[in-house]
């Protein structure tokens, strides 16, 4: 059956290998073994003096979500997947900040408009079927002069960053290979986003092994 974020079938398949990875994401995760970097590089990401409206689509194990409450704001973060969901759950309450999850796939978030000043995207475009729908959500949740901010990378670069999806899977994956920033730059034009900043300078080398390029790039809900 086909829906708006791509077919059930197909995000079955990439939820399903999403709940089987949650229990040991962390153990290989950037966010974790580099928290303090990703930290600082979020913090100046956000440019906000003061607490905001944060929402974080495809939270994972709550990598952005988390971050972003340690900073002092309002977080709301969703995930298609339960387990990932569990996890995020748990790494907010051993970092002792609130956050309002909500398991939930992209597509169903789609009703509510104008609710937050910054929408994060991490490592989520390169795993969807319909990437453009999601950067979509994003300008739709974004109050006017919102800020989202994107980050990714051109997997491609560094095999161990391959992922496990079987090959029909992966093949319906636009982005499966990754992203550059130009491509993030041009998509988030199509979306409506403008005033484009990025900060991946921040970080003296790239943040996962293997020098996959990557980038943060935040740009402007118009
Ligand atoms: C590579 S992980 C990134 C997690 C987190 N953002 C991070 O930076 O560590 C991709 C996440 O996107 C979620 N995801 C994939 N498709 C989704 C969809 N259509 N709606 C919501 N979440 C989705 C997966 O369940 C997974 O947790």
């Amino acid at each position: 059956m086909s829906s708006a974020n791509g077919s059930d079938e197909l995000q079955a398949a990439v939820t399903a290998h999403w709940s089987a990875r949650a229990p040991l994401f962390d153990g290989v995760a950037s966010h974790v073994a580099q928290r303090d970097l990703w930290r600082r590089v979020l913090e100046a990401a956000f440019q906000a003096d003061r607490p905001r409206d944060v929402v974080d689509l495809g939270c994972g194990t709550g990598a952005c979500a988390v971050i972003a409450a340690e900073l002092g704001h309002r977080v709301r973060a969703f995930d298609a997947s339960p387990e990932m969901i569990a996890a995020a759950r748990r790494a907010a309450e051993a970092a002792g900040v609130e956050i309002g999850f909500e398991v939930a796939q992209l597509r169903d978030i789609a009703a509510e408009e104008a609710v937050a000043d910054i929408v994060t995207l991490r490592n989520v475009l390169w795993t969807l079927e319909r990437p453009m729908e999601a950067l979509r959500l994003a300008h739709r949740l974004l109050r006017p002069g919102g800020l989202v901010v994107v980050s990714d990378g051109l997997w491609s670069v560094a095999p161990r960053y391959r992922s496990t999806y079987p090959a029909d899977v992966a093949d319906r994956l636009p982005l499966h290979d990754g992203l550059t920033e130009e491509m993030a730059r041009r998509m988030l034009a199509d979306a409506g986003f403008t005033a484009f900043r990025s900060w991946q300078h921040l970080f003296a080398a790239s943040p996962y092994p293997g020098e996959v390029p990557v980038f943060v790039l935040g740009a402007t809900r118009a």
